[in-house]
C-alpha cells in the first residue's frame, strides 16, 4: 500500500509558510495529499500554495491563524469544516535565545503555549478523530535541545522534551489503532527562521546543518516504524555519544556552551 492510501486524503501542516513547513507541504502534495496549510502570514502561504498548485493537482485550504491563540483550534476546525484531517505535521515553534531571566515571563509562556499547549490541543483533537476513523499519521517536530537541559534555550528545550515524550507515548497507545505518531528530533536545520539568528559554528566537530527536504524525507520514511528518531546520521552519532557515553553534567555543559557560542549570547 502506498503512503497516501495508508493514511488518507488530506494532510495538515501547522506552521507551513516557509522553510521546513513549506518542505513538508511540497512533499505531501507530491504524494498526492490535499493540503490544509496554516501560518500567520497570508502572503507567504499564498505564494507557497500557488507554487504547489503549479506542480501538483491537489486542493489546498489556507488558514491564517496564530496557532498559539486560545481559539486557534476552533478557527482551524471552522476553516476545514467537514474535511477530515488524515495526516498532520505539527511544525510551528517559538524560541527565545538568551539568559532565562532576561526575558519576561510572558515570552516563556508564549513559547510554552505554542510549542506544548497547542501541539497537545491539535494532537488531541485531530488525533482522536484519526483514532475514530482507525487511520492517520502525526509527525511532531522536536529538537535535540529536548534531550537534556539546554542552557540559553531552556524553555524551548523543555517544550521539545514534552513534544518527544508525548509523541512516544501516543506511538505506543495508538500503534494498534491505526494511527502512527512519530517525533522527528533535529539538530540545526538550514531554514530562514534558524539562519535569521545569525548562528556561527559552535565547534569544528559540529555536523553540517540539516537540509529541510532531507528532514522531511526521513520523517516520512520513519513514521510507522519508530516512536522517535534523530534526523541525520552525524547528529545520531553525536546524540548517542552525548546521551549514553558522556556524564550528564558534561552533556548539559556542552549544549549550553555550544548555544552560547553559536548565538553569541552575553550573560
Ligand atoms: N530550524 C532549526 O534549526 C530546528 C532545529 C531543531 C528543531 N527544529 C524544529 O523544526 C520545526 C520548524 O522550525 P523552523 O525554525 O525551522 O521553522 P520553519 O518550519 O522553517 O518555519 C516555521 C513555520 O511556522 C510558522 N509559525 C511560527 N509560529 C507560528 C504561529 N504562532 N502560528 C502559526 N504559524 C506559526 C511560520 O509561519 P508564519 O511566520 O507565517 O506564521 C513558518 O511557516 C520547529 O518545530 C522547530 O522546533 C528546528
Amino acid at each position: 500500500m502506498n503512503f497516501k492510501d495508508k493514511y488518507g486524503n488530506t494532510a495538515m501542516v501547522a506552521g507551513a509558510s516557509e522553510g521546513l513547513g513549506a518542505a513538508y507541504a511540497n512533499a505531501l502534495a507530491a504524494k498526492g495529499f490535499d493540503l490544509v496549510l496554516i501560518a500567520r502570514r497570508w502572503q507567504a502561504l499564498e505564494v507557497l500554495a500557488d507554487s504547489i498548485k503549479k506542480k501538483f493537482s491537489v486542493k489546498i485550504i489556507l488558514v491564517v491563524c496564530d496557532i498559539s491563540a486560545d481559539d486557534a483550534l476552533q478557527q482551524i476546525i471552522n476553516a476545514t469544516a467537514d474535511t477530515p484531517i488524515d495526516f498532520m505535521v505539527f511544525n510551528a515553534a517559538a524560541c527565545y535565545i538568551g539568559p532565562f531571566e532576561k526575558a519576561p515571563l510572558e515570552t516563556h509562556l508564549q513559547i510554552a503555549r505554542l510549542n506544548a499547549v497547542s501541539s497537545l490541543s491539535f494532537v488531541h483533537h485531530f488525533g482522536s478523530k484519526m483514532v475514530e476513523r482507525k487511520r492517520g499519521g502525526i509527525i511532531i517536530m522536536t529538537s535535540l535541545a529536548g534531550f537534556q537541559g539546554a542552557g540559553y534555550v531552556a524553555t524551548y528545550g523543555a517544550t521539545k522534551a514534552f513534544n518527544r515524550v508525548l509523541a512516544e507515548g501516543l506511538w505506543y497507545e495508538w500503534k494498534d489503532l491505526g494511527v502512527d505518531v512519530v517525533a522527528c528530533c533535529c539538530g540545526p536545520i538550514d531554514t530562514p527562521n534558524f539562519t535569521n539568528n545569525n548562528p556561527v559554528k559552535a565547534s569544528i566537530f559540529e555536523p553540517k546543518y540539516l537540509v529541510p527536504e532531507n528532514v522531511v524525507k526521513e520523517a516520512l520514511d520513519k513514521i510507522g516504524k519508530v516512536p522517535s528518531f534523530v534526523c541525520g546520521r552525524a547528529f545520531r552519532v553525536a546524540n548517542f555519544f552525548m546521551q549514553h557515553l558522556l556524564p550528564r553534567k558534561t552533556t548539559i555543559k556542552f549544549v549550553g556552551d555550544g548555544t552560547k557560542k553559536m548565538f553569541d549570547v552575553s550573560a
